[in-house]
């Protein structure tokens, strides 16, 4: 993280933001310092699968279509972002991402922009294996495929779709197409998927792919996350640890959320994201801009402030930028999940995006 050291007293787990006057630079600075330079940018709140941990069976009630950003705004907003702003990192997401229309064409207009932002994508994979080497020609330099399980059945009953073989081509296919690296997302479930922990380690580490669980956190649509029901990051060591040895990994965490182990003493690594028990809120470098244009100091916000009405109120860059940047100044310190009072945001996971 470039830290900015604005001489305001840090307080750690502060939950109200400290009313101090927003230094005059460009950069989306928070009043703890941090500088976003990770933009989050969700195409859709639709998905194809339905994971027990995001959706409920039936879905949900998607957004409208008239509501969703164009291309040519969503253009118009990441060119104001790595312009004016100091966005550096632009990671599509969803919902579903691929579910976009025409999704490498909107690739390909990203990559062009000036300073060129590293461009990567979070997705379920579906589909993604016939379009991959499209995307790789549109400039998009990395991936990350969320992948629970290798058991066909498992991933019938997590997303409630039997999908595993689209999932593995797109994995393949990444690679093949010289996507680097190929992450994999993984949510472990208590007594659903934990048991398959190393199975999934042993998949990744043939494969070469990059694996990461991820702890569940409390975003998903019906409100039924409960801290009792979460596999741990310790859990997650311990389960690993069951068939190999994690030592730290001595490569720099910066910004990114993954706490890096060596597998059985490297090269190869496992990463684990303990958002919820150890969180790593103070090195947070992110921004967020929904589906519909919203923009989001955190996943876990309450308040978000609505780009949309201005772009299509016909405002100029420069005021869309410094709406931006006091949405950012108001980030608060981090997620209060571990409080008493927490209370999870209205939007679901599938429509802030991953
Ligand atoms: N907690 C943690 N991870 C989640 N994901 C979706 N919902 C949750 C949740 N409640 C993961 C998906 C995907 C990425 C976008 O986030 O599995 O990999
Ligand atoms: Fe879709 Fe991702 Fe939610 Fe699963 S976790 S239902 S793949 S948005």
């Amino acid at each position: 993280m470039t830290a900015v050291d604005l001489g305001i007293p840090r307080v750690p787990g502060a939950h109200t933001r400290p009313s101090a006057p927003r230094p005059d630079t460009p950069a989306l600075i928070d009043t703890f310092g941090r500088v976003a330079t990770d933009l989050r940018v969700s195409l859709t709140d639709k998905c194809n699968l339905r994971c027990s941990y995001c959706m409920p069976a039936e879905g949900l009630d998607w957004m409208p279509g008239e509501q969703l950003l164009t291309d040519d705004e969503l253009v118009r907003l990441m060119h104001i972002a790595v312009s004016m702003l100091g966005v550096t990192d632009i990671r599509l997401t969803g919902g579903e991402p691929l579910l976009r229309p025409r999704l490498e064409h909107l690739a390909a207009r990203i990559t062009a922009l000036k300073p060129r932002p590293r461009l990567s994508m979070t997705t379920n994979g579906i589909g993604f294996a016939k379009r991959a080497k499209a995307f790789a020609d549109a400039g998009l330099d990395r991936i990350n495929i969320s992948l629970d399980t290798i058991n066909r059945a498992t991933f019938e009953r997590i997303a409630r779709r039997d999908r595993l073989p689209h999932v593995l081509n797109a994995l393949a296919a990444a690679r093949e197409a010289g996507l680097d690296p190929v992450k994999i997302n993984a949510v472990l479930l208590r007594g659903i998927n934990e048991h398959e922990a190393p199975a999934l380690l042993r998949f990744a580490l043939a494969g070469g792919y990059h694996l990461r669980f991820i702890e569940q956190m409390p975003l998903d649509a019906q409100h039924g996350w409960n801290r009792s029901e979460m596999v741990t990051a310790e859990e997650i060591q311990d389960l690993l640890g069951t068939e190999f040895t994690l030592t730290p990994s001595p490569a720099k965490r910066g910004g990114a959320p993954a706490e890096r182990w060596l597998v059985d003493g490297g090269p190869q690594e496992v990463g684990i994201i303990p958002s919820v028990t150890r969180p790593f809120c103070a090195a947070c470098e992110r921004t967020r801009l929904t589906a519909d244009g919203a923009i989001r100091s955190c996943l876990f916000s309450t308040e978000e402030t609505d780009l949309r009405a201005l772009l299509r109120g016909g405002v100029s860059d420069e005021d869309i930028a410094d709406t931006w940047r006091a949405t950012m100044w108001g980030k608060l310190a981090g997620h209060e999940i571990n409080e008493a009072g927490f209370a999870q945001p209205i939007r679901p996971m599938s429509a802030i995006g991953g």
